[in-house]
């Protein structure tokens, strides 16, 4: 990728900081010529990726999230990695309404990703950590 800008951050798996990786990156993709409905959809991917990190990556015991995003003049790369139990099924995982804690949870935070995010790809060892990098394609800029 041919990079123009990007920010790494790390933060403690605190719940609070899902609202804080939230409003981050919207504000990072503002400087990107997004429609505020493509800026929503990134807003729901990064929250799902880390509530993923906090809720299942450690259990919430305490751990560190890292959020990186970069761009180039074709895609805005997001990749939320934590250093956690990781996923032992990556497949199933993925699954519409797969969780393993069904008396909390719907199992549509990885579908939803996938939905709303042009490309995904998850890397994950157990009991080393999960990494979730997502794209999304930008429109050529007319002019
Ligand atoms: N970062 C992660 N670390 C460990 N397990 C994860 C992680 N992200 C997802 N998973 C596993 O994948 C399952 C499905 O995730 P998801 O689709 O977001 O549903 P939910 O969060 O509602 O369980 C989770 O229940 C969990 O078992
Ligand atoms: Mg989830």
């Amino acid at each position: 990728m041919d990079c123009k800008n990007w920010i790494k951050i790390e933060f403690p798996s605190e719940s609070v900081n899902v609202m804080f990786a939230r409003t981050t990156i919207a504000v990072f993709a503002s400087q990107l010529e997004l429609t505020l409905d493509e800026i929503e959809d990134i807003k729901v991917a990064v929250s799902e990726a880390v509530s993923n990190a906090v809720i299942h990556g450690y259990r919430n015991t305490r751990g560190i999230v890292v959020l990186e995003a970069k761009y180039s003049e074709t895609e805005l790369e997001i990749c939320v990695e934590d250093f956690g139990h990781g996923i032992p099924d990556i497949a199933q995982a993925k699954e519409a309404s797969f969780t393993t804690i069904p008396e909390e949870r719907m199992g549509l935070g990885l579908v939803f990703i996938h939905e709303l995010m042009d490309q995904v790809s998850i890397i994950s060892e157990v009991d080393q950590g999960t990494k979730v990098i997502m794209t999304k394609q930008l429109n050529a800029i007319a002019n």
